[in-house]
């Protein structure tokens, strides 16, 4: 292969600039060029992209986001464009194929989660030769025990509540931190075990009020006269539906989610009667500089990407198993996600020392 595109589909996360350096460093050392898209897959579809070379990609392994940009909204096979004032939806991908086969771009490498990846099984369907690389600070990407972007939002997750805990034992009040991680629990699960969070609420255990109130009151009445709650943006009451932000119609997936965490701090204050507050984290999650262990993680995968691409195994996702980098067919991770086991070490850890997950 002489020459290769390389686009960060989706949100961001730490350590997509750990793999756009990989790639063209190892690419420029194998002989490859090297071409960044802009944008994910808008900056394919309106051809905006530029050559990487190994001084373009320098110095940006400790920094968070990416130099290439990234977009959230975009489908290449379903693209929206404005037509004298009118929203038209069109399919983008044959023009897509064409425009990288006049360049020259042999195969890309598409850096994204779940919907990234549906995007690129789409691709591939109309020609155009893939590796996919797993990123996404929700941790749900189908068939990789883990994604990188995780760590380090998971490491600013716990941080926050380590710190929310002071003020709830100062003013013996209820504080609920609200994470990302959409319809996975990953996020919550890992930041509040590991600040060792008094209630978890993850999707995948619906939770009872009545059980979180429970939980608050006991521990006021046996000395612990506060208790820190971790909810993920996509938990639920029991019979209930997940809050929704915002409906974005101009995404590819539409749906945001925000807003259990103030639902669930204005309830449990009205059942015990203990004072209660709300923190929303937000894209506070997705920002900042790396953790080691995402670089590192970041750098193997991109490498492997670069390792598929020269030997000319494409169309694959890179993936980390049992400790070991792989990698699986595209059509096996496109449109699937992994949330939380109930049986997970985590889960049963949390709850052999009290913790509640509101059931
Ligand atoms: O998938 C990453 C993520 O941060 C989710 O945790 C969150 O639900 C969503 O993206 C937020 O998207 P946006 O940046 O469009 O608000």
């Amino acid at each position: 292969m002489k020459r290769i595109g390389i686009l960060t589909a989706g949100g961001d996360c730490p350590g997509l600039n750990a793999v756009i350096r990989v790639v063209a460093k190892a690419a420029h050392q194998g002989g490859m060029e090297v071409i960044g898209i802009e944008d994910g897959y808008l900056g394919l579809v309106e051809g905006r992209m530029r050559p990487l070379r190994p001084d373009d990609v320098s110095g940006i392994l400790t920094h968070g986001g990416t130099i290439l940009g990234a977009c959230n909204k975009t489908n290449p096979a379903a693209h929206r464009v404005n037509v004298n004032g009118e929203v038209v939806v069109k399919d983008m991908r044959d023009d897509i194929v064409a425009r990288c086969r006049d360049m020259g771009i042999e195969a890309m490498v598409i850096i994204g989660g779940d919907g990234t990846m549906c995007g690129a099984a789409l691709l591939v369907e109309r020609g155009l030769k893939v590796v996919g690389v797993p990123k996404t600070i929700d941790n749900d990407l189908w068939a990789t025990d883990v994604t990188f972007g995780y760590d380090t939002a998971m490491t600013t997750a716990a941080e926050a509540l380590d710190k929310v805990h002071t003020t709830a034992s100062s003013h013996h009040r209820i504080m609920v931190v609200e994470l990302m991680g959409r319809y996975a629990g990953w996020l919550t699960l890992g930041a509040g075990v590991a600040s060792g969070a008094d209630v978890i609420l993850i999707p995948e255990i619906p939770f009872r009020m009545e059980a979180v109130a429970e939980k608050c009151v006991y521990r006021s009445k046996h000395g612990r006269r506060f208790t820190v709650i971790a909810v993920g943006e996509g938990a639920a009451p029991l019979g209930g539906k997940v809050v929704i932000d915002r409906v974005d119609e101009t995404s590819a997936e539409p749906i945001r989610l925000g807003g259990i965490g103030r639902f669930v701090a204005t309830e449990v204050e009205k059942l015990t009667g203990i004072e209660s507050r709300s923190i929303l984290l937000g894209h506070v999650q997705r920002g900042g500089v790396p953790t080691p262990h995402d670089r590192l993680l970041a750098t193997s995968f991109g490498h492997h990407a670069y390792e598929l691409l020269s030997t000319g195994w494409l169309d694959r996702v890179v993936v980390q198993r049992n400790g070991v980098i792989d990698s699986v067919p595209l059509e096996e991770v496109a449109g699937r996600t992994r949330t939380v086991p109930l049986d997970h070490p985590q889960i049963r850890a949390a709850l052999g020392i009290g913790t509640s997950f509101g059931q």
